[in-house]
């Protein structure tokens, strides 16, 4: 009885607590002139649970927009356990972007920033984020990447095309597009092929990124801690790739190869570009080590791995519900799969951007997918943005979806109309209004090698199969994808 009485006491003093907590963070809140207006809702949960229900609706803006018609396109709100400033507003949402100042820093979830790692691109600031940020992009950005990726992606959707010859069933568009862009991020990133690395790295990847949205305990059992060993595991074969490519640099400077020499060839992979850093740093000032290098990699198969293939599988949906996009989209690309034909030539990357309206397939689809549909910031100081006061340690969630689905910004938002983008400027390069690849100091350096890759995957698809799909609804919450992973069925074109 004691027991029961004494517990009573510990949760009527937590509730206490926290009711005070609560009072005096709002009560700090009103008192700053600036801060934008809005609801912090209820102790602890905030308006957590309306932001988790309006996720699961064909509709997850609703909960911006309620907020945005009741206090403005800048609001304050708690959810997920902290005090939060959400911005629908594309010019506020730059400034975080372009954080000239230095004043914003990611902002994870705990399970999340567990599973990156202290020294993830997706979480250092500063000087090492730009150097690594610069390197990473000049490689996936350059002519040379692109020009020699064109023929592995072709190969890789080719072959998973081809295996649903033979499916007499249903093809599930997410699962088989998850096939094809594995293959290719593996091979950019390490310049691994098929084989028994290739699928533990997928074995082990699959295990890892279950771990991103779960509780941050790390006992073993525990989501989390599969994860983490999971992660082990990955690292080991990465740690051996870039043992074995050290050693082989190496060879080459004691064979009369200096560091330029090796650094004027084009780089193979991101793991060519950062050890040619480890070389020339270590003379002098400050190096990238090996685990920095290993760790980098892998983590980097966070943004690169789900990301595309889910922008694949929604341009599939978005084409089936609109027959008459889908069918100017095939007109484009059969004509240049005859022109081939008949020349017997190889495509080059360029072939495939410069199929406008096949590009204005993939800017479309982009806006309306909302794949990654906001990034959290963290402020280190009070900062103002047009005439909003984000105050020091609160959140930022700078909200993408918001923007690409306001009537202000896209005329009829709901609607999949790639034609739109022959007046707002073809290859959509990103802009205010624009941010699926994010923006500014972090602005995706997967951005080129996406739009080519799913540019790769839509030639091959509408100009061998026709296909019926089955209804099927998007989810949004926790990560964009499709209730049944979108089945077809498939029948093959003759040409
Ligand atoms: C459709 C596909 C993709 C979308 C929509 C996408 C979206 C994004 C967004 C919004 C960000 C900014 C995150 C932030 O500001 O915190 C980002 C960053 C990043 N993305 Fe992508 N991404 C895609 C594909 C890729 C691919 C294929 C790769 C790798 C090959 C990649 C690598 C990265 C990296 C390393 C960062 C972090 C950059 C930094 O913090 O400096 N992404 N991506």
């Amino acid at each position: 009885m004691g027991l029961i009485i004494g517990y009573c006491c510990w949760v009527l003093v937590g509730i206490g607590s926290g009711w005070i907590w609560y009072w005096k963070m709002k009560k700090k809140m009103d008192d700053k002139n600036g801060v934008p207006k809005g609801n912090l809702g209820w102790p602890f949960i905030g308006e957590t649970l309306d932001f988790i229900a309006s996720g699961y609706t064909s509709r997850p803006v609703t909960f911006m927009d309620k907020r945005k018609s009741l206090y403005g396109k800048v609001f304050k709100t708690n959810i997920l356990g902290s005090p939060i400033i959400v911005s629908t507003d594309p010019d506020v949402n730059k400034v975080v972007l372009q954080n000239h100042g230095n004043t914003f820093v990611p902002a994870y979830p705990k399970s999340i920033r567990e599973l990156l790692g202290k020294s993830s691109i997706l979480q250092i600031n500063g000087n090492l984020q730009r150097r690594l940020h610069a390197l990473l992009g000049g490689f996936l950005r350059s002519p040379q990447l692109k020009s020699r990726i064109t023929k592995d992606i072709e190969n890789s959707v080719k072959l998973t095309l081809s295996s649903w010859r033979h499916m007499n069933n249903l093809v599930y568009v997410q699962e088989e597009t998850k096939k094809i862009t594995f293959q290719i991020l593996v091979k950019v990133l390490m310049s691994i092929g098929p084989g028994d690395d290739l699928n533990s790295l997928k074995k082990e990847f699959e295990e890892f990124i279950k771990g991103l949205i779960c509780l941050p305990i790390k006992l073993p059992g525990t989501r989390l801690y599969k994860s983490l060993k999971a992660k082990e595991k990955m690292l080991k074969i990465v740690n051996r790739v870039v043992e074995e490519r050290k050693l082989g640099m190496e060879m080459m400077s004691d064979h009369g190869y200096d560091n330029d020499d090796q650094k004027s060839g084009a780089a193979n992979d991101a793991v060519d570009v950062l050890l040619r850093e480890y070389f020339v740093e270590s003379n002098g000032k400050q190096s990238l080590p090996l685990d920095f290098i290993s760790g980098n990699i892998v983590e980097m198969m966070i943004p690169g791995e789900e990301t595309v293939p889910t922008a694949m599988t929604l341009a599939v949906k978005f084409l089936s519900d609109s027959p008459v996009a889908l069918k100017q989209l095939m007109e484009e690309n059969m004509e240049m799969k005859k022109q081939k034909i008949e020349s017997c030539d190889d495509y080059t990357w360029t072939d495939y951007t410069s199929l406008s309206f096949t590009q204005n397939v993939v800017s479309e689809t982009l806006r309306m997918a909302n794949i990654i549909n906001a990034v959290w910031r963290k402020t280190l100081k009070d900062v103002e943005i047009k005439g909003y006061l984000i105050p020091q340690g609160w959140c930022v969630l700078t909200s993408f979806s918001s923007v690409h689905m306001d009537e202000e910004n896209y005329e009829n938002p709901y609607h999949f109309d790639p034609w739109r983008w022959e007046k707002i400027g073809g290859g959509a390069v990103n802009n205010n209004n624009y941010t699926p690849f994010g923006g500014g100091q972090r602005l995706c350096p997967g951005l080129d090698l996406s739009r080519l890759e799913i540019s790769i995957f839509l030639h091959h698809l509408v100009t061998t199969y026709r296909w019926v799909a089955e209804k099927d609804d998007i989810v949004h919450f926790p990560t964009v994808k499709m209730k049944k992973k979108l089945p077809i069925t498939v029948a093959p074109i003759r040409i």
